[in-house]
């Protein structure tokens, strides 16, 4: 990939995108976090009973997954610098890119663990699918466990902010600036 060119519509080619493992962490989360989110939201709606329950265990369980997974991510990110930001691109958007970034990976990573800590402080399980329950990591406090939980949906709500912001960014580079920002994740 050369980065000696700094004309602004100057295509890169696709070569210089993320690792394999980088995308297909990164799709696998994506679907996972919007699924999630959706199920959050959805099941708010949803009159009590065995459904809404069933819905919820999904929830937590997937929830969970996606904790073990980008704890896994952060990791590899770490080890793994990305690819460099695109020729030419102004630093603020740079700036702003990162910034969406590293909010996105700190929300998902905190959201699954406030989900855990408020299903104990609430007195409820966290069943991995029916086949077993994660252990119990904070005792019973009703008050403390709805805080959790507003908290926990207070970010929900700016995970889809951030995701809204961040998928518009990656088509505007698409359609309007037609560089290879979405191809490289591609
Ligand atoms: C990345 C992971 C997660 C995301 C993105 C996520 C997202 C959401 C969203 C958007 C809502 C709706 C909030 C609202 O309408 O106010 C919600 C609700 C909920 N989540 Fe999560 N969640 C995640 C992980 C978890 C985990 C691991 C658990 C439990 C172990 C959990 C338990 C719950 C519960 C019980 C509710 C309903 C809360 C209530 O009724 O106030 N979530 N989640
Ligand atoms: C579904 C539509 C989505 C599209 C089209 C998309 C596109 C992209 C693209 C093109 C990049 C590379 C940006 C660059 O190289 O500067 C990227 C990176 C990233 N995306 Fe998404 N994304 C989507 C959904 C999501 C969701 C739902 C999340 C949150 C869980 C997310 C989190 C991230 C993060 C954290 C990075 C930075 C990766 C790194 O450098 O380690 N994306 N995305």
């Amino acid at each position: 990939m050369s980065l000696s060119t700094t004309a602004a519509d100057a295509p890169v080619p696709a070569a210089g995108g993320y690792t394999a493992t980088a995308k297909a962490l990164h799709w696998t989360v994506a679907v996972l976090v919007i699924g999630l989110i959706a199920v959050g939201i959805g099941r708010e709606f949803m009159p009590k009973g065995p459904e809404k329950d069933f819905v919820t265990m999904l929830h937590k369980a997937t929830g969970i997954v996606v904790l073990v997974i980008m704890l896994a991510r952060l990791a590899y990110r770490i080890g793994h610098r990305p690819p460099p930001p695109e020729p030419g691109q102004p630093g603020w958007k740079t700036g702003l890119s990162h910034a969406v970034h590293w909010s996105l990976y700190l929300i998902v990573i905190v959201m699954p663990i406030l989900g855990w800590f408020g299903s104990n402080a609430l007195g409820r399980p966290v069943s991995m699918y029916g086949l077993f329950n994660l252990p119990t990591l904070i005792g019973e406090n009703k008050e403390l466990g709805e805080t959790i939980y507003d908290v926990h949906g207070l970010l929900g709500f700016t995970a889809l902010g951030l995701i809204v912001l961040h998928v518009g960014a990656a088509l505007h580079h698409h359609f309007v600036a037609r560089d290879a920002v979405l191809k490289r994740m591609t």
